[in-house]
């Protein structure tokens, strides 16, 4: 039946189509019956668009039919009516019902739970829509940030052999004959390619075998990570306030619809430029006790601590130089303190930690001895430790994690509701 050129439904919103026959196509998403005329929401890729079937129309029998999600193709002529959604409506006269859908099991009303446990189904809402919209807006300004300044995108492995963030998380898998690991974090085979290419980056998935449930966490998860070769803490502070704000400047710019659909502000996102503020782990300690938490000089901060940081300074901030035993082994230690090593989280409202970077140890002898101490075996990291062997260089980079970036963004509940099909301990299905 599509005789008239096929038309997204933003195309026709956008005006421009008034008077015209369009062919148009997508999924039932209300439907409204009276004796004479049946008023239907038609949603595609792009907007939703009433279309209204009467009862002397040939479509008539068909759209009676029509049930909630049935995947359609309709033929009609656009009118400006200021009671449609959007401003305009398509008065039907050739309606073909594709898939005929069986009572759809979302209704008004249910909750975060069951939407969850129908994602398949809840991505069909146009507040998923929406969301995924932003997402993959979101990774493109990411490729676009790292591209302009000369990054090049590798693509690291997601089998490795031996643990980047410590053995709690580590997801084992059978590989042939041999115990494997999913990957953590790129950040060591990251390592590996700025001798050749100096400054890489990559958007990948790492595994967390994460026990606990909180809002943050998820046992897979999209993470940008980036390494530069001869660069400073302070070069690794800017290159991630720059994306971070890179990125926010783009969504509020470019994503207003989405954004406005989903009640976002975008003056909120454009607030959202460098510089971040820095303070030292002592500073946040400080800070902390001051507001009267129990955290001890040396202890990790949690979630409660991150958030009030981030409170304070209601923006993101920077809080760097460690206590060492806090942080991963190939953290770089401070000179003049070597209690302390060069990592630096960045920690923002709402969803706390939303980076961790830091200057690499690039001396051997250094990274033997730390091996050691969190008694890794060399055997394991053998490549790793030869890229002090054969021209080391300072060096530093950070991993952040895209679903806590969106969380933080768009002010959602769960990083679960960022990604099209989240994975936790107890989801995997659908
Ligand atoms: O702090 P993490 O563990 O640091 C690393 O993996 C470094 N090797 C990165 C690097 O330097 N290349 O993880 C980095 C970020 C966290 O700050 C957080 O945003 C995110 O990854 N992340 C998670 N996101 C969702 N679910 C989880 N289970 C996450 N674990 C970490
Ligand atoms: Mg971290």
């Amino acid at each position: 039946m599509v005789t008239m050129p096929l038309v997204p439904i933003q195309n026709i919103l956008d005006g421009g189509f008034e008077g015209k026959q369009v062919d148009i196509r997508g999924w039932v998403y209300r439907k409204r019956e009276s004796k004479d005329i049946i008023f239907v929401v038609i949603r595609d890729a792009t907007g939703v668009m009433q279309c209204t079937i009467r009862k002397n129309s040939p479509a008539w029998a068909e759209a009676q039919k029509m049930t909630i999600e049935s995947s359609v193709t309709l033929n009609g002529t656009v009118r400006k009516d200021e009671r449609a959604p959007g401003g305009f409506e398509v008065s039907t006269n050739q309606l073909e019902i594709v898939g005929l859908a069986e009572p759809f099991p979302i209704t008004k009303d249910q909750s975060e739970e069951f939407r969850r446990n129908v994602r398949h189904l809840w991505l069909r809402s146009q507040r998923m829509n929406n969301i995924m919209k932003i997402r993959s807006h979101v990774l493109n300004f990411v490729h676009e940030f790292f591209r302009r300044r000369n990054f090049i995108e590798v693509s690291p492995p997601m089998f490795i052999s031996s643990a980047v963030e410590g053995g709690a998380t580590l997801f084992g898998v059978k590989y042939f004959e041999q115990d494997l690991f999913l990957t953590q974090s790129a950040q060591l085979h990251l390592e590996g390619l700025i001798s050749s290419l100096e400054k890489v980056y990559c958007v990948a998935p790492s595994f967390r075998a994460e026990k606990s449930r909180t809002i943050r966490h998820l046992a897979e998860y999209w993470h940008v990570e980036a390494e530069q070769a001869f660069a400073t803490m302070d070069d690794l502070m800017r290159l991630e306030e720059d994306l971070v704000g890179y990125v926010f400047q783009k969504v509020a710019k470019q994503c207003r619809k989405e954004l406005d659909s989903l009640k976002v502000e975008a003056k909120k996102l454009a607030a959202v430029k460098p510089p971040f503020s820095r303070i030292t782990y002592d500073e946040a300690i400080d800070r902390l006790h001051r507001r009267k938490f129990k955290i001890k000089w040396g202890e990790d901060f949690g979630f409660d601590e991150e958030r009030a940081l981030a409170k304070e300074f209601g923006n993101p901030l920077f809080v760097y130089a460690y206590p060492k035993e806090i942080k991963a082994f190939y953290c770089k230690m401070y000179k003049d303190n070597p209690e302390l090593v060069m990592s630096v989280d960045l920690i923002v409202p709402k969803i706390g930690e939303l980076a961790t970077g830091g200057s690499r140890i690039d001396d051997k002898d250094e990274l033997l001895n730390r091996l050691g101490e969190f008694g890794l075996k060399e055997e394991d990291y053998d490549w790793y430790i030869d890229l002090r062997r054969y021209g080391t260089t300072p060096h530093v980079g950070f991993g952040l994690g895209v679903e806590r970036l969106l969380a933080w963004m768009l002010d959602l509940e769960n990083v679960m509701d960022t990604i099209p099909f989240p994975r936790t301990i107890r989801r995997f299905h659908p």
